[in-house]
């Protein structure tokens, strides 16, 4: 089956929707058992998709989770209250005090906090890695080295990691590899294709689609699936079931709304590279994008989210810039319907391992439904109060 095909018809066992094309939102805590039978086969089986707790999941669940895994891959699916919720359960159920962790450099900002906070309390040891090391990462394994989490692209400098790389060197030595695909949602990325073993989705991004809920998922290969199940439920880890439904509602329109991202940011990309106050265009698509090599080996095509830095830039002129956009709003978010713009003033201080410093400041665009004409003109006279504030 095609993409297409796939989107429309995951997830959808009679067993979770019945007779509807949905499946029901169950709002329920408590699962009743009429029989010492049922409850005993609830205990037994909860595993396999068998209601015995509303924590551990109803048909509103079990359709979400069975469409992710047919969609991402993975023997699985299990549901988090948020992304940031997400990876820190992935990192949480695999590594012990006195382990190793290989972090990306350019991993989601509280990602990088979670590693220097919480994990570094319960004993865990970080090390961020360049982005576009591959498979030189194996100079950087340790005896203890338990996990090599990726992000790629890279938070916001947007560098492609080469995973096939990191997973050959990783898997030689039964490291596991996880990766925040959020970028890739359903679409463009396909984890378990290239070595992945746990793939987190921020689903509050392009799976949610709508900017009105937050949500996260890991997919997880068998072999890391069943730990990954235990330890999410000894920490407590669900969802709400409204929110599910949002996401499984998202999930229909993924790849048509992904292609209209696509094609609208590399016109803005394009249109951007052309400008005189734009020094890079850090679009996965294009030949400044570091790691752009690998994009168009390993990725199915692009969406809305890229960056660009300025040639010059002092903080009144950005200011001007930001502060006059009218389609482009302020947020720290990406992945809805909306058009977004940020700023990223500490960026460079936060890195260990990359030579941003010798790059003007860099803006991040999310490109949104709207019509790309629009929104290039309205980035052309945001430009000219930029250029009247130097
Ligand atoms: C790459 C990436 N991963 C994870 C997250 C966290 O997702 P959430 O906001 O749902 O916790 C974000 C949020 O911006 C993100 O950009």
């Amino acid at each position: 089956m095609k993409k297409d095909t796939k989107i429309a018809h995951s997830g959808r066992n009679k067993k979770w929707t019945g007779q509807a094309v949905n499946p029901p939102v169950y709002h329920t805590s408590t699962i009743i058992h009429e029989t010492v039978d049922d409850l005993k086969y609830a205990l037994k089986n909860f595993k396999n998709k068998i209601m015995y707790y509303g924590r551990r999941g109803t048909p509103t669940h079990f359709a979400f989770r069975d469409a992710m895994a047919e969609l991402e891959g993975g023997h699985d699916c299990l549901i988090y209250p948020s992304g940031l919720a997400a990876i820190n359960a992935a990192l949480m159920s695999f590594l012990s005090s006195g382990d190793h962790l290989l972090m990306v450099d350019t991993a989601y900002g509280p990602t990088r906090v979670l590693c220097n906070t919480v994990l570094k309390r319960m004993g865990i040891e970080t090390t961020y890695y360049d982005p576009l090391i591959g498979g030189g990462i194996e100079s950087l394994i340790r005896e203890n080295t338990k996990v090599i989490f990726c992000e790629s692209p890279g938070s916001v400098t947007m560098e492609i990691q080469d995973i096939p790389a990191i997973s050959k060197v990783a898997h030689s030595k039964n490291i596991i590899v996880m990766l925040d695909n959020t970028y890739g949602n359903l679409v463009n990325y396909s984890p378990y294709e290239h070595g992945v073993d746990i793939s987190i989705q921020a689903a509050t991004k392009y799976i949610v689609g709508h900017s009105d809920a937050m949500l996260g998922t890991i997919t997880a290969s068998e072999k890391y699936w069943s730990h990954l199940y235990d330890n999410s439920f000894f920490m407590g880890y669900t969802a709400a079931p409204d929110d599910i439904n949002l996401a499984l509602r998202g999930i229909r329109t993924i790849n048509a709304r992904i292609k209209q991202h696509e094609a609208s940011a590399l016109k803005i990309a394009h249109w951007l590279k052309s400008r005189n106050e734009v020094e890079l265009v850090l679009h996965p698509a294009l030949s400044d994008c570091p790691g752009h090599e690998i994009w168009k080996r390993d990725f199915k095509g692009s969406n809305g989210l890229f960056s660009f830095t300025l040639k010059q830039g002092n903080d009144a002129a950005i200011e001007a810039f930001l502060d006059n956009l009218n389609l482009f709003k302020m947020g720290y978010s990406w992945g809805g319907f909306e058009s977004l713009v940020m700023s990223l003033y500490n960026l460079k201080k936060e890195r260990v391992g990359n030579n941003w410093d010798n790059y003007g400041p860099l803006i991040r665009l999310h490109v949104g439904l709207e019509d790309a004409d629009d929104l290039i003109e309205d980035l052309d006279q945001a430009f000219r109060h930029f250029n009247n504030a130097l």
